[in-house]
């Protein structure tokens, strides 16, 4: 390991492939960081991190997927190798939407399973394993990526013109990670760790093609949750600089 890579701060950005998760890589590697894009297919990840090192970023392709916690363990190896088992920021923005279409009085039991297991235990599982990495930065940073589905408070609003998107897995995995956020923010007191959830906005990627917004300006929430200053929020869920309700 160089002494540049010891001061350079190091993210690491699951889901990063493509859509949300590959424009945080390139924003925040266009502020300096060292990135470590996760992704869970090694060509469609290795291709992704080459075109963000092609544009002159320190890009490197990690291989993480959420279905496969041993791919969280070698992570881990790696990390303790290359970076000395330091990492400043994590960004948990791998996730599925499988059930659109099925409410809470429909959703197949197999669908909820899927989407928790992905989106819920997954990320809690990786995020615990990378813990004390993040504990040994002078200024941790993690990530949630939730979505405005995931609030209680609009869902239980009829007002709130939520009617067509009340995908029930989606929307209460989204919920659950927001717990998450709170929960954990709350156990690391005491620490330099930030801990908050994200909501990119109506964003056109794969997963919505109907996206009112780029996905450059989607990332902006993240990228700018990952960079947080000392004296920033902790326990929040944020779109740009607005606190939404939970
Ligand atoms: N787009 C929006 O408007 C919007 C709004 C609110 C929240 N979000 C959230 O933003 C995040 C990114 O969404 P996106 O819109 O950028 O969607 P996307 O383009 O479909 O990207 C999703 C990413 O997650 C990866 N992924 C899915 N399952 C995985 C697994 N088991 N292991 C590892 N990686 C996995 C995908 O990898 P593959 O390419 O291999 O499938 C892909 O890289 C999600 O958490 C989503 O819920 C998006």
């Amino acid at each position: 390991m160089s002494a540049q890579k010891n001061t350079q701060k190091v993210a690491l950005v699951t889901g990063a492939n493509k859509g949300l998760g590959f424009e945080i890589c390139r924003q925040l590697g266009h502020n300096g960081f060292v990135v470590l894009l996760g992704a869970r297919d090694e060509k469609r990840g290795q291709g992704a991190a080459a075109e963000l090192v092609q544009q002159g970023l320190d890009v490197r392709f990690l291989k993480i997927d959420m279905d496969n916690p041993a791919t969280f363990n070698a992570a881990c190896a790696y990390i303790r190798q290359e970076f000395g088992g330091r990492l400043d920021v994590l960004v948990n923005n791998a996730g599925i939407a499988i059930d659109w279409g099925y409410k809470a009085d429909s959703v197949p039991m197999e669908m909820l399973r899927q989407t928790f297991e992905t989106n819920f235990f997954a990320l809690i599982d990786l995020t615990q394993k990378l813990l004390p990495f993040l504990l040994r930065s002078p200024a941790g940073r993690i990530v949630n990526q939730s979505s405005i589905l995931g609030s209680l408070s609009m869902h239980s609003d009829p007002d709130s013109g939520f009617e067509q998107l009340k995908a029930f897995a989606y929307n209460a995995s989204k919920s659950a990670l927001n717990a998450f956020t709170i929960h954990l923010a709350q156990a690391l007191s005491g620490t330099a760790i930030k801990v908050n959830s994200a909501h990119p906005g109506d964003v056109q990627t794969d997963a919505n093609k109907h996206g009112q917004i780029s996905a450059e300006e989607g990332a902006k929430t993240a990228v700018a949750l990952a960079m947080l200053p000392a004296d920033g929020a902790t326990g929040g869920y944020f779109y740009l600089d607005k606190s939404l309700p939970w």
